[in-house]
């Protein structure tokens, strides 16, 4: 029986973060993973994977559109399928290899197999059982299937985004379920791969939670690309027949009944925590109501010594807010002060252009009664964008009316999920639009934009 000072379940962005973090900080750490390799959802089955296709499929659609126009002329290349699953593919193994790599560095075991906790400060990895002082659930989240409508998913024609990253060749027709996230960037990349792709979302909108600004630009962008969409309707049921499958929704507005056949149907409606086989019921660990593991401000759940972190807890699922709470307990654990601000934690969706946010929004600012004032700003007026074929699109920073301090900012253009982070650190430390103003951005480059959007929160932009 070996013993640790750490453990943790789970090797997602989350866990490995959590366990070279803490044996950076002298801390005897071992993760447990089931999987054949490292990384967990993010780099198996979901961020890298993604951008991968996303990566191949833009240079696809820019060969298509956009080559001629700058006087690159010749055949377009045609799609080798198992090529680019191939390319996909090596690319997450040289990031699963790569944490690999970091867990030997750091000397940091890694228990081949699932875990599970039978007492505290203890966990049971098949036949063997290891002691720790702390031991950390980062399990992170599987898909959740559609609300109030039980579907059957074969991973082949009915398929999460696991099975939408290898499918067996590319499908003529596709439904995607919830324009969300995955839903947009999958939709995405199939659209630009041939395929014709409806987007059905249960609200008048897709990306809820987004800027509504942002939000409509993004569906009239995505829409010029080819994507279809049906809002304000609720899906129902998904009947697979054959190789195609049938998908049943109710339109919101009139109640009525519509079906549309395809050969393959995404289901992208959330993610739920995964937490099956760790014992929580038999710890007795208090879950939120909506099935998350419940912790405090320090991660700690209601059993002493055991802590949880990253998607099967509060807030954002996102890759790096597991990191960032992976680095924040290990610090804590080593008797330092880990925090995270979860006000400014972005969030950036890969598709082109890319749409990137943190912090307030103009609806959480007008319902909450905050005086605001915002900076806009169109990619039309930046150089390099118009040169790129990139200047669809604008930059919107929200500042506090009397005290001019950013409180959030909003961008779809291009390299907005990169562009979004000097609002970010501008945020952390408090700073005023004006500061980002006052800034001197390097010409000709996208960032620009941002200046040019600081500026007009106050006295007005350059190029507008
Ligand atoms: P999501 O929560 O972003 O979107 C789900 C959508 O499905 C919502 O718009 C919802 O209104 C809709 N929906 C729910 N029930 C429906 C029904 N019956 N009929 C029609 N529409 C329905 O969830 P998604 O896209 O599955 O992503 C899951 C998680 O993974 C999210 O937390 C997301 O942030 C994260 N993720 C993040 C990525 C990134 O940061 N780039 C990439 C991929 C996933």
């Amino acid at each position: 029986m070996a013993q640790y000072d750490v453990i943790i379940i789970g090797s997602g962005p989350g866990g490995y973060v959590c366990a070279i973090r803490c044996a950076q900080l002298g801390l005897k750490t071992a993760v447990v993973e089931g999987r054949d390799t490292l990384g967990g959802t993010c780099l198996n089955v979901g961020c890298i994977p993604s951008k991968a296709l996303l990566h191949a499929s833009h240079q696809l659609h820019e060969a298509e559109h956009n080559f001629a126009k700058m006087g690159l002329k010749g055949k377009s290349p045609s799609v080798d399928w198992k090529q680019m699953l191939a390319y996909k593919s090596e690319t997450i193994e040289a990031n699963t290899k790569g944490i690999e790599f970091l867990f030997k560095k750091n000397k940091i075991d890694w228990l081949k197999g699932w875990g599970s906790i039978p007492e505290a400060g203890k966990v049971a990895v098949g036949d063997d059982v290891h002691e720790a002082k702390h031991i950390i659930i980062a399990s992170g989240s599987d898909s959740a299937n559609v609300p109030g409508a039980d579907v059957t998913i074969d991973e082949k024609v009915v398929v999460t985004s696991t099975g939408a990253l290898e499918l067996s060749s590319i499908p003529k027709t596709m439904i995607v379920i919830g324009g969300g996230v995955i839903g947009l960037e999958l939709g995405s990349v199939y659209t630009r791969l041939g395929s014709d792709v409806t987007v059905i979302e249960y609200l008048d909108a897709i990306t809820p939670g987004q800027d509504g600004e942002i939000a409509k630009q993004f569906q009239r962008l995505l829409q010029k690309q080819g994507l279809k969409f049906i809002t304000g309707a609720a899906v129902s049921k998904v009947e697979a027949k054959g190789n195609k499958a049938d998908v049943t929704y109710t339109l919101r507005k009139d109640d009525s009944e519509h079906t549309l056949k395809a050969d393959t149907v995404l289901v992208a409606t959330g993610r739920k925590p995964f937490t099956e086989g760790l014992n929580l019921d038999g710890l007795g660990i208090a879950m939120t109501k909506r099935g998350q593991i419940a912790v405090d401000d320090h991660y700690r759940t209601n059993v002493p010594g055991i802590y949880a972190i990253g998607d099967v807890i509060e807030g954002p699922m996102l890759a790096h807010k597991a990191e960032d709470e992976g680095m924040a307990i290990a610090e804590i654990l080593a008797d330092q002060a880990g925090h995270v601000n979860y006000e400014v934690i972005p969030g950036v969706i890969y598709t082109h252009p890319e749409v990137a946010s943190v912090g307030a929004t103009e609806e959480t600012l007008k319902q909450e009664g905050r005086a605001y004032k915002v900076g806009k700003f169109s990619f039309m007026g930046n150089g390099r964008a118009k040169a790129n074929f990139a200047a669809d699109g604008f930059v919107k920073i929200l500042a506090d009316k009397e005290t001019d301090r950013i409180l959030g900012c909003h961008v779809i253009g291009p390299m907005a999920g990169d562009l979004i982070h000097e609002v970010c650190v501008a945020m952390e430390f408090g700073a005023a639009a004006e500061d980002l103003a006052r800034t001197c951005h390097a010409h000709p480059t996208y960032s620009e934009a941002m200046r040019e959007a600081a500026l007009a929160c106050n006295d007005g932009p350059i190029h507008a």
